[in-house]
C-alpha cells in the first residue's frame, strides 16, 4: 500500500539547513519536512565549536576579511560573489538566531562571545581574529533546538522518521518524493511543487569519521540517480583533531581557547608548517602536518597519532611565548574551571570514550573525514542547477553539506558550516515559498513509488551471498587508504576498481530481516548503496584532477595548478560509470595567490 500526500514545499532532512527553509518556506506556504531521524538528533548537533560571524565584540573585524579568509581557505576555488554574500548575511543572521532565543555564550559586558577559530584572521595583522559565536561547546545543537522550536511555533508539518528514497522528477521539473514510514515500513509519496534537499553529507565512506551514523549520502545519491551532476565531490575535509581511532570530533575551539598540537618529541609542530597562525592554520594544512609528523615516526609513540595537549599550564605557557592577550590587553590566562565551563562537552568524550581528563592529560588524536565540500550545484538562492552553464532545475533546491554553492571551494574553514546552513538555508526557503506560490501543482506520476519498491525487493530477495558489513568495511579501508589525506594516482585507480567490484558484490547483497516494521537492516543495505556511489564519484574527480588544492592533496602533483585547474568539477553517475565536465569558478575581487598561514 503507498499513501499520497501534498504539500506545496517537501523538505528532506531537519538538520540546521532544513530547519532554516523549513522556518522560512512557511512563512509563505504549506510546509512539510521529512526526516530519517527525529529533527533534533540531526548531525547539525555534532557542530560544536561556533559560527562565524564578523561581529566584533571582542576586537576589530570586517566581513571582507571573513569573505577573504573564506576564499583563501577555500584554495581560491569558491565562488567569490556567493562566499562575499555570506560573509555579509553574518552578522544579521547570528543576530537573528540570538532573537529567536538562540543561547550564546557571552563576553563579561553581555554580548555574543566569540573565540578564535582556524583560518579566521586580522587581515591587517595576519593573526588569529575572534570570529567563531558559540554556545560553549555546543553550538550546533544549539541551532537545531532553536530552529526546531521556532517551526514548530511556526506550524511546520514534521514527518518524522520518514526516509526519502528517490525524488520525483516530472517534464524537467521536481514533482516530490518517495519515502518508507520507518515504523510500518510502508511507502509514502509527497507530492510537490517545490522540493528541498537538506539531507547532509557522506563522511560514512570512509573508515575514520566524525560524521554520524545517518550520514551516508542519501540526498546526494538520490539527486546523482536522477542525472543531475555532482559538483566537486573530489574535495573531502578531513578535520585535525579526531579522537584517535574513533573519529569523535574534538572541536577546533579547544585550540582556538589555546590548545597546542604535540608530537612524540613534545615539539609544537605547527610552528614549522604553519609559522604565523601554527595551531590555527586551515584545517587541510593541519592534518597535512599532522601526517607528516607521523610519517616522519614522530607519532606517538611512533603510532599514527599525535597530542592535543588542552591543559591550563600548557595552554598559558604557550599563550605567554606568543604574547596572547585578552581583549583589554592583560595575559591571556586559563583556569581549569573556565576550561570546563568553555569545553563541556569535549572533557566529557574525553572523559567517557578515552577514560582522558583533558584538563589533566593531553588528548591522543588523528585526523578524521570530517565535511563534504561539493555536493549537488546550487547557486545562491539554493537552486539546483545542472550543467556547466549554471541551467536551473525548476522546483529543486539544495542546502547544507549535500549542496555545493560553492562557498568552501575546495576547503572549508571552520564554522563556515553552520553559517552556510542558516545564510543559504534561509535563502532556499524563501525562494521555495515564492515558487510554490507562483506556480501550479505538476503532474504526479501513478507509478512514482515503482523504483523505490524495487531497489527495496531486490535487497530483500537477494539470495545473500555478500553482506553490508563485509562490503562497508572494504569501502571505507580503501578509501581511508586512497582517497584520504594525500592522494597518488595509483592508489586512486586502486580505489576505483576496488569500489566497482564492490558494486558488483552489492548487487548480491542480501539481509537477514525480511520484515517492515523499522527494517534498519534493509535501510541500512540501501544505504550503502548510496554511500558507494559518493565513493566512485569521489575517486573518479579526484583521480582525474592532477594538481593539489584545499583537501585534495596529490604526492605525484604536489602544487597547485590554476593554469589548468581553476575549475569546478561535474560529476554525472550512470550505468557505465562516471562521466566528467567542468565550470568556471567565480573569481569578483580575490585572484588567486599562494597561500601562507
Ligand atoms: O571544530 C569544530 O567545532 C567543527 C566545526 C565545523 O566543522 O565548522
Amino acid at each position: 500500500m503507498t499513501t499520497h500526500h501534498q504539500h506545496e514545499v517537501v523538505i528532506v532532512g531537519a538538520g540546521g539547513a532544513g530547519l532554516m527553509a523549513a522556518l522560512y518556506a512557511s512563512r509563505g506556504a504549506d510546509t512539510a519536512v521529512l526526516s530519517k531521524l527525529y529533527p533534533t538528533r540531526s548531525h547539525t548537533g555534532a557542530a560544536q565549536g561556533g559560527i562565524g560571524a564578523a561581529l566584533g565584540n571582542l576586537e576589530e573585524d570586517r566581513a571582507e576579511w571573513h569573505s577573504f579568509d573564506t576564499v583563501k581557505g577555500s584554495d581560491y576555488l569558491g565562488d567569490q560573489d556567493a562566499i562575499e554574500f555570506m560573509c555579509n548575511e553574518a552578522v544579521p543572521v547570528v543576530y537573528e538566531l540570538e532573537h529567536m532565543g538562540l543561547p550564546f555564550s557571552r563576553t563579561a559586558d553581555g554580548r555574543i562571545a566569540q573565540r578564535p577559530f582556524g583560518g579566521h584572521t586580522n587581515n591587517t595583522t595576519k593573526k588569529p581574529v575572534r570570529r567563531a559565536a558559540y554556545a560553549a561547546d555546543r553550538t550546533g545543537h544549539m541551532i537545531l533546538q532553536t530552529l526546531y522550536q521556532q517551526c514548530t511555533k511556526n506550524k511546520v508539518k514534521f514527518y518524522d522518521e520518514y526516509q526519502v528514497l528517490d525524488l520525483i522528477l516530472e517534464g524537467g521539473k521536481a514533482a516530490g518524493v518517495v519515502a518508507v514510514e520507518l515504523a510500518t515500513g510502508e511507502l509514502h509519496t509527497f507530492h510537490a511543487k517545490s522540493v528541498v534537499f537538506a539531507t547532509g553529507g557522506h563522511g560514512r565512506v570512509w573508515d575514520v569519521t566524525s560524521n554520524a551514523y545517518a550520514y551516508t549520502g542519501d540526498g546526494v545519491a538520490i539527486a546523482a540517480r536522477r542525472g543531475i551532476p555532482l559538483e566537486d565531490m573530489e574535495f573531502f575535509q578531513f578535520h585535525p583533531t579526531g579522537i584517535r581511532k574513533l573519529g569523535i570530533l574534538i572541536t577546533e575551539g579547544v585550540r582556538g581557547e589555546g590548545g597546542i598540537l604535540l608530537n612524540d618529541k613534545g615539539e609544537r609542530f605547527m610552528e614549522k608548517y604553519a609559522p604565523t597562525v601554527k595551531d590555527l592554520a586551515s584545517r587541510d594544512v593541519i592534518s597535512r602536518s599532522i601526517y607528516m609528523e607521523i610519517r616522519d615516526g614522530n607519532g606517538i609513540g611512533g603510532k599514527n597519532y599525535v597530542y592535543l595537549d588542552a591543559r591550563p599550564e600548557t595552554i598559558n605557557r604557550y599563550a605567554a611565548l606568543d604574547g596572547r592577550t585578552n581583549p583589554d590587553g592583560s595575559p591571556y590566562i586559563v583556569t581549569a574551571e573556565e576550561l570546563l565551563s568553555k569545553l563541556p562537552d569535549i572533557v566529557d568524550f574525553c572523559r567517557t570514550y578515552l577514560g582522558v581528563d583533558p584538563v589533566k592529560q593531553p588528548m591522543p588524536i588523528q585526523p578524521t573525514a570530517h565535511y563534504a565540500m561539493g555536493g549537488i550545484p546550487t547557486n545562491m538562492f539554493g537552486e539546483v542547477v545542472i550543467d556547466e552553464k549554471n541551467t536551473v532545475m525548476p522546483g529543486f533546491y539544495a542546502v547544507g553539506e549535500c549542496a555545493c554553492v560553492s562557498v568552501h571551494g575546495a576547503n572549508r574553514l571552520g564554522t563556515n558550516s553552520l553559517l552556510d546552513l542558516v545564510v543559504f538555508g534561509k535563502q532556499a526557503g524563501v525562494r521555495a515559498a515564492e515558487y510554490a506560490k507562483g506556480s501550479k501543482y505538476g503532474k504526479f506520476p501513478t507509478d512514482a513509488a515503482d523504483f523505490t519498491r524495487q531497489q527495496l525487493d531486490r535487497i530483500l530477495n537477494n539470495p545473500g551471498d555478500e553482506n553490508v558489513v563485509d562490503i562497508a568495511n572494504e569501502m571505507k579501508v580503501t578509501m581511508m587508504d586512497h582517497v584520504g589525506v594525500f592522494r597518488t594516482e595509483e592508489g586512486m585507480g586502486q580505489a576505483v576498481e576496488k569500489i566497482r567490484e564492490l558494486k558488483g558484490r552489492y548487487l548480491r547483497m542480501g539481509v537477514q530481516d525480511k520484515g517492515k516494521i523499522f527494517n534498519t537492516d534493509l535501510l541500512n543495505a540501501w544505504e550503502l548503496g548510496n554511500l558507494l556511489d559518493c565513493a566512485e564519484v569521489t575517486a573518479v574527480a579526484a583521480k582525474a584532477r592532477k594538481e593539489s588544492r584545499g583537501g585534495h592533496a596529490r604526492e605525484d602533483y604536489p602544487k597547485r595548478d590554476d593554469k589548468n585547474w581553476l575549475k569546478h568539477s561535474l560529476a554525472w553517475l550512470n550505468a557505465d560509470g562516471v562521466k566528467l565536465g567542468y565550470k568556471d569558478v567565480k573569481i569578483t575581487k580575490y585572484e588567486p595567490k599562494e597561500r601562507v598561514y
